[in-house]
């Protein structure tokens, strides 16, 4: 553990002592304010700390751990009351609305992972957003048929989805909750009212993001007021936003789903004037959560299990572990080229399967259980029986009982998305990731809420020389997601919970963490924090200023280009043991607390 872990210490240590100052800095002035809850602020200071220190946060109870310390204060304070993790959830979602906005809210979707203590069951709900049904293929295309500027497409109401988190959180809570529904919002619409101080990250996204903020009336208003970035420190208030989660609190989703807010987020969509979209009053009204079956996969006497189809998360996942299970990873350590190898090029095999068969399985036949049959898998991972890195890298033919000709897709995916991991006193386990796609989403604003560019997660193209893109854009369809909400169990209980935003490398570093913890014994703070190193496509991301950054010689000796970068993950982890421990991402502002 030369490189990675020696570097590591030293490199968590002054990253997580900026991200915890400036998580104080935002905590602190709400410790002190009537609407900061019951949690403790001596509490916050040791988690704080704990980050700061880099050793995971204990408790005996329960455990919540998400990107921002209002939204995590928010959640405790509802799990100390014995509620449950659903109802810990709504709490943290409705905060992370307002806090955290650039990820994740109530105009966007994701995806729920959900352990029953009493029954022992595993749950997977389905929140993405969908697409709108007057949404053509066509949609992401120029006028000649050529696919249009990322940017072009994600900046106004073309690419905006039918949002699903408000039905998220109203499905979990009616499965799940215990506690009423419309206290839960309470403290998010009073801290919505008050103000709540600006973190020094999303002052900083808003102040690179600006020209795009600024195409927007209400955008601009919020962010820009007076032309104007709002700046670290600065007290935010967002009345519309309390006035939203306040409807939402008396008549539950419908308020979303319906009446004036719908008719809002219509308005707001279809008279954009330089980027109209299609969105209507019936994709609204029709939306629905949907359960779908659990994708786990055996991975050293632990089940991993995530989020099926349209999300890619779970089954990339599962093939990346299937494929390395078959090697020594914990002789070779995390210092070792040769892990490096194995794990890359396993993920590059993974993400071939991604491109050609993974999309929304209510639109495309996807060979879901072939894909993560360990027989495919071990044939897959006999091409890593090599000395370098693989030259090329083609998708498998996993066992199906369609035809299956498709053609690969691309699209692409870049800092915003959140994860959240909870554990109530009775012992459930929730494992969410919730999203707007992009940061600041399509930067369009309604109700005091922003509004997801999730449909850019389609491919832009239909088809590749007249074969058919499983990812393509269909009216009703869901966009494919690289969302991996994780819960892993040993002999039927759970052990470890969690997530990661990122775009297409949650897959990376979720795989990575889970090796970590499992191969390399890693306690869930080391794991969440030890430098990335990610392969999609061929070239090897390696975590600028890390310990990765020393293995860029060897890997470009196997054969590898290497490109080093910042990797913004926001692993969010749980371990479920003797006691609860919790791990918060040091690359941003979350902390994990518990009791
Ligand atoms: O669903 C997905 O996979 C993406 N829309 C998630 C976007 C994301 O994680 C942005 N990253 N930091």
């Amino acid at each position: 553990m030369r490189y990675v872990m020696a570097a590591l210490a030293a490199w968590a240590m002054s990253v997580a002592v900026a991200g915890a100052q400036q998580a104080a800095d935002a905590v602190q002035p709400e410790a002190a304010s009537p609407v900061a809850g019951t949690a403790a602020p001596a509490d916050l200071r040791a988690a704080l700390a704990a980050k700061q220190a880099g050793v995971p946060v204990r408790a005996q109870n329960w455990m919540v751990v998400a990107a921002h310390p209002l939204a995590v204060q928010a959640g405790a304070d509802v799990l100390a009351a014995g509620g449950s993790a659903a109802d810990a959830m709504v709490a943290v979602q409705a905060v992370l609305g307002l806090v955290e906005p650039q990820s994740s809210g109530l105009g966007g979707g994701g995806f729920l992972i959900w352990y029953d203590a009493q029954s022992g069951a595993l749950t997977t709900l389905d929140g993405r957003e969908t697409a709108p049904l007057r949404a053509g293929p066509r949609l992401f295309q120029n006028d000649d048929g050529t696919p249009m500027g990322f940017f072009d497409a994600v900046v106004g109401g073309l690419s905006v989805g039918t949002p699903g988190t408000p039905a998220l959180m109203a499905d979990a809570h009616r499965r799940w909750g215990t506690r009423p529904w419309a206290g839960l919002f309470d403290a998010a619409a009073d801290l919505a009212d008050a103000g709540f101080v600006v973190s020094p990250r999303l002052a900083a996204l808003v102040a690179r993001d600006a020209d795009r903020l600024a195409r927007h009336a209400a955008t601009a208003a919020y962010f820009l007021p007076d032309g104007v970035p709002v700046a670290a420190g600065e007290r935010l208030r967002n009345p519309a936003y309390a006035d939203t989660l306040r409807r939402l609190a008396r008549a539950g989703a419908s308020a979303f789903y319906g009446g004036p807010v719908a008719a809002d987020i219509v308005r707001a969509v279809r008279e954009q004037s330089d980027n109209p979209g299609v969105l209507s009053a019936t994709d609204l009204a029709i939306y629905e959560v949907i359960e779908r079956e659990p994708v786990c996969v055996d991975y050293r006497a632990h089940a991993v299990c995530g989020m099926g189809p349209p999300s890619s998360g779970a089954l990339s996942v599962g093939q990346i572990l299937g494929m390395v299970s078959r090697f020594d990873l914990a002789a070779l350590g995390p210092d070792a080229p040769e892990a490096w190898r194995l794990i890359g090029d396993a993920s590059r095999l993974a993400f071939a399967d991604r491109g050609r068969y993974m999309a929304d399985s209510d639109y495309v036949p996807m060979p879901t259980r072939g894909l993560v049959d360990p027989v495919y898998l071990a044939g897959r991972s006999a091409l890593l029986d090599r000395a370098g890195a693989l030259e090329a890298v083609a998708p498998g033919a996993p066992a199906f009982d369609h035809a299956l000709r498709l053609a690969d897709d691309e699209s692409l995916e870049l800092p915003s998305t959140t994860h959240v991991s909870i554990v109530d006193a009775r012992g459930n386990v929730l494992s969410m990731t919730s999203t707007i796609e992009n940061a600041f989403g399509s930067r369009v604003m309604v109700r005091g809420f922003l509004l997801n560019n999730e449909l850019t997660d389609f491919s832009f193209r239909t088809h590749r020389e007249g074969v058919p893109i499983a990812n393509r854009l269909e009216p009703g369809k869901r966009p494919r997601s690289s969302m991996a909400p994780t819960i892993v169990l040993k002999d039927g209980a759970p052990v470890l919970a969690l997530g990661s935003p990122g775009g297409s490398r949650i897959i990376g570093y979720v795989a990575k963490t889970l090796i970590a913890w499992i191969d390399w014994g890693m306690d869930v703070q080391q794991a969440v924090a030890l430098p990335h190193l990610v392969n999609r496509f061929g070239t090897y991301d390696l975590e600028a200023g890390t310990g990765a950054a020393r293995l860029a010689g060897a890997l470009q000796a196997m054969g590898y280009q290497t490109d080093l970068r910042d990797l913004n993950s926001g692993l969010h982890a749980i371990e479920i043991g003797a006691v609860l421990s919790g791990g918060a991402d040091p690359r941003r502002e979350g902390i994990a607390l518990g009791d």
